[in-house]
């Protein structure tokens, strides 16, 4: 039969295509360009010479910023309350395309190589089981028959030797690395130590914020259907329009300013933590610009449930269920509440930090005449008294009840 396999050009996908054709596979090698720096030319080359069938790149950059990054940017999406999420939407966005050259190809099997023990088996099995139900996966890491053979890098090192595999030829990080337009992550290695601190080379995507410029950029971000449309650098007046240059824009700024790095422990949904280190410049700016015009346009009680569902899409992202009855419900109702979110934001980026500067919108909830303290408005300050007597009721019974004596 034929097969897909995720091709990414390193060490470990080329012995994969090897031993897949060995098994007697005929296999078509699927590139996906989604922002990494990559020389996919030379990845072509050297897949079609250790024999793939026939070679794929596909530049899915746009369609990851719009249809991957701007519902995340709508939903606020955040992992246990840091993780930006980057290789979680990245891998779903992968297995679309590839999904879609296997049914073009008329291939049964798609094959990737990620490990038996991460997040990225199941995300990616998971999108390829719900757009391909007929589909079968090749997944070698937990093959005993290839993971036996493969024990360490020095087998697969020989085995390349022997095949013909070119091998690299710089010594490889002690980290593993996962990159896209969104982000870089860094796990494994000598990061699998929770206590040892990152070297300060492993950074890629960001300035360390201490060498960083003594001058901020200021930046204004117009927003539309919560999504930005455009983003202007204030100072020297150049603006961005579409997507993917506004999304590489901003990466550009965070970078340079060092904004958006993070050392964490996480929950992988197999049941096991894991430390990772991630740089997200442009997807942290956004998150602050977005969180301040949403609430600056959306109504209070719907920006509680908003921020519910938010936080339900991030696990569901996270656990591999893009694709998935209940996360296209989600992502409906967070699109929804996204309607009116539109309008300005200006904010610097400086020292590895966003600073919200103000904000503007036709659609702002924001009454200065309301909230004034010198303006009278449509509202009578006595009404406050009965409120807030009302809202007493319960504390009352409550002290009642438990006496003075809990009061401390
Ligand atoms: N722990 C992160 C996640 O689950 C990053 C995974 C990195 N993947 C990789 N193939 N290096 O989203
Ligand atoms: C992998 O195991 O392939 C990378 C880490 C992960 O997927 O969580």
């Amino acid at each position: 039969g034929t097969v897909i396999l995720a091709y990414s050009g390193g060490l470990d996908t080329s012995c994969i295509l090897v031993w897949l054709k060995e098994q007697g596979y005929d296999v078509i090698a699927f590139l996906a360009n989604i922002g990494q720096d990559e020389d996919f030319e030379a990845a072509r080359i050297k897949a079609e010479k250790l024999g793939a069938k026939k070679v794929f790149i596909e530049d899915l950059r746009s369609e990851f910023v719009e249809d991957f990054i701007w519902p995340s940017v709508q939903a606020n999406a955040v992992y246990e309350d840091r993780y930006l999420l980057g290789t979680a939407i990245a891998r779903p966005c992968i297995a679309r395309s590839q999904v879609e050259i296997a049914r073009r190809e008329g291939a049964q099997f798609v094959s990737h190589g990620a490990t038996g023990k991460g997040n990225d088996q199941i995300r990616f099995e998971l999108t390829c089981y719900a757009l391909y139900p007929e589909v079968e996966i090749i997944a070698p890491w937990r093959i005993p028959d290839f993971y036996n053979r493969f024990r360490g890098r020095t087998d697969l090192m020989e085995y390349a030797q022997k095949h013909g595999i070119p091998v690299p030829v710089t010594p490889k990080a002690p980290w593993s690395m996962d990159a896209n337009l969104m982000h870089i992550s860094y796990e494994s290695g000598i990061l699998e130590n929770p206590k040892s601190h990152a070297p300060a080379d492993l950074y890629l995507m960001t300035k360390n914020p201490e060498d960083s410029p003594n001058t901020p950029d200021v930046l204004e971000i117009e927003f539309g259907n919560g999504v930005p449309l455009k983003v202007t650098n204030v100072k020297e007046g150049k603006s961005k329009n579409s997507p993917l240059d506004i999304f590489s824009y901003l990466n550009e700024i965070g970078g340079k300013h060092g904004v958006g790095r993070i050392d964490i422990v996480e929950n992988r949904f197999i049941g096991m933590k894991s430390r990772g280190i991630y740089e997200t410049p442009g997807g942290t700016i956004l998150l602050q610009a977005h969180l301040d015009i949403e609430t600056f346009t959306m109504d209070k009680e719907v920006r509680r449930i908003k921020q519910g569902l938010g936080i339900k899409f991030s696990e569901l992202v996270y656990n591999g269920f893009w694709y998935s009855p209940e996360c296209d419900f989600v992502r409906h109702c967070i699109n929804k509440s996204q309607e009116n979110v539109q309008g300005k934001v200006q904010l610097s980026v400086f020292k590895g930090q966003v600073y919200i500067l103000g904000r503007e919108s036709p659609k702002s909830l924001y009454n200065e005449e309301l909230v004034s303290m010198d303006v009278q408005g449509n509202y009578d300050p006595c009404d406050a008294s009965g409120f807030i007597r009302i809202n007493a009721v319960r504390l009352r019974e409550h002290h009642r009840l438990q006496g003075v004596s809990s009061i401390k």
